[in-house]
């Protein structure tokens, strides 16, 4: 099975594999979107089937959702939970301060809200999403339908005061027609290149009426796992200013891989 993986697969699901060690029975855990958050949940759904872990996990989006309950997780919705234990999501980028440019799925709307009611975010990584500065990734801002022309404007006059080096906003496209997300809104990328300050830009952004959320994730995040293709998983826990290495035998092929259905 490893030899099947790309080596950028191996190392999102070895990160997946490694965040499991967060996930206990009784717990509601957020499960993220993208193509990492989905090795994430098919590794539950699995520890569900075949372990008997009892989890509910309250999904960011209804792609997730489907995967979820496809694996056998029990979905609820994040107002049955009220709080979340745990929230494990992918992201785009990452700092230093585990500040994260999220929503490359579209998704950051329902990812941000699920991550904030959660006891602890843990983001699953491979290593190409740590950089020095934010930025190098378009930020993505979803925008209500109603006034999107003068949303993009305000936005546009918005980065003019702020510290970035790109400023060319662009509206996300599904072929020739608007990216629609789950919350029927649009979906602008911001082609920053650099993000001088991440907290400035975030709070102006989120002052502009039809944008409702920003792709910047500030103090949200406690840790970040990153998987290798070599086996070599980085932990990075936040709160307990941690440094952790673990290591998979991929020659053990039979238990890290066993039984996913990808
Ligand atoms: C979804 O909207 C995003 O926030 C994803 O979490 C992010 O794009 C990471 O996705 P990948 O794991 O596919 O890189």
């Amino acid at each position: 099975m490893a030899s099947e993986l790309s080596p950028i697969d191996r190392a999102k699901f070895l990160a997946a594999k490694q965040a499991t060690e967060y996930v206990e029975t009784g717990m509601k855990v957020g499960l993220g979107t993208g193509s990492t958050a989905a090795w994430l949940v098919q590794c539950l759904g699995e520890m569900v089937r075949e372990e008997g872990l009892k989890i509910k996990g309250v999904p960011t989006s209804t792609r997730t959702a489907q995967l979820a309950r496809k694996v056998g997780i029990e979905v609820i919705t994040l107002d049955e939970a009220k709080w979340l234990d745990v929230t494990i999501d992918g992201t785009d980028e990452y700092d230093s301060d585990l500040t994260l440019i999220k929503g490359g799925g579209g998704a950051h709307l329902q990812e941000k809200v699920v991550a904030t009611a959660s006891d602890r975010m843990i983001v699953i990584a491979d290593a190409s999403k740590k950089v020095d500065t934010l930025g190098a990734f378009p930020l993505p801002v979803e925008v209500i339908p109603f006034g999107a022309k003068i949303t993009k404007k305000l936005i546009e006059e918005t980065l003019i005061n702020m510290d970035v080096l790109g400023r060319e906003v662009t509206q996300r496209m599904n072929g020739d027609v608007p990216f629609v997300s789950d919350e029927g809104n649009f979906i602008f990328d911001l082609h920053l290149k650099r993000i001088g300050n991440p907290q400035q830009l975030s709070l102006a952004l989120n002052q502009i009426p039809g944008l409702v959320e920003n792709g910047l994730f500030i103090d949200i995040c406690d840790v970040v796992i990153v998987g290798h293709a070599d086996g070599r998983v980085d932990v990075r826990d936040i709160d307990k200013d941690s440094d952790e290495v673990v290591r998979f035998d991929l020659r053990d092929d039979d238990n890290i891989f066993a039984d996913l259905d990808d």
